[in-house]
């Protein structure tokens, strides 16, 4: 299962000759830009990678990674990520793509002290909160850990929404499309959670709205009266 430190170098170059093979030009091509039309943000377990699992190419997906795929407020490093994917490299989707098996969930569903993980694992358990009627209504351990996963994705995506970033390029563009998926380990497929995501923008903007600002309105108005 393991892959020992010399293979993957013996594997890289087995991939350069591919590449080079399908395409002469391939790195060259690759070092001029990137123009990626999706963001992608999951967890960093080894299982859940993103590239491999949507068959997507280098160059097609800017990734962000971490312990159960949250997008925290205070936290700079998923903040920077997403702003610099918006604004600059203004993708037209931010997928959310928890899984299943979750470790990071399960640490979260267990209430005992982790540590430096807790303020971590802290927002999970905030989602446990919101969504605890629910969430004991389930009896069965197994599908109550894969309900948190899918609750914890939404409640990702939500927080993505609530982004000052995200809220002004929609309005002047129509996108970035914000997209909850689960990818379950079991089977290898990807399941779309299927959010809304018109309604959760608009839902939340009754409180998140951070799109009053003159900027975007001039963007706006230059934009439907060229
Ligand atoms: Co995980």
């Amino acid at each position: 299962m393991n892959i020992s430190y010399a293979q993957i170098f013996e594997n890289n170059e087995r991939w350069v000759a591919q590449k080079l093979q399908d395409n002469p030009n391939f790195f060259e091509e690759l070092s001029q830009t990137q123009t990626p039309e999706y963001l992608y943000i999951g967890c960093s377990d080894s299982r859940a990678t993103a590239e491999e699992l949507m068959g997507a190419r280098p160059g097609q997906v800017f990734v962000h990674r971490n312990i159960a795929n949250v997008v925290n407020t205070l936290d700079m490093n998923a903040a920077s990520v997403i702003q610099y994917a918006v604004e600059h490299l203004k993708v037209k989707h931010i997928i959310v793509c928890g899984h299943y098996n979750c470790g990071g969930v399960k640490a979260a569903m267990t209430p005992q002290d982790l540590g430096l993980l807790n303020p971590w694992l802290r927002s999970i358990r905030d989602v446990y909160r919101i969504h605890q009627e629910e969430l004991e209504s389930i009896t069965d351990e197994g599908k109550k850990y894969d309900r948190l996963v899918e609750l914890n994705v939404q409640e990702q995506c939500i927080n993505v929404i609530k982004m000052a970033c995200v809220q002004e390029r929609y309005i002047l563009d129509e996108y970035p499309i914000v997209h909850g998926w689960v990818f379950d380990l079991r089977t290898g497929k990807i399941i779309d959670l299927n959010i809304d995501f018109e309604s959760t923008l608009k839902n939340i903007q009754k409180i998140y709205d951070l799109t009053n600002s003159e900027w975007v309105m001039s963007r706006n108005k230059n934009k439907n009266n060229p």
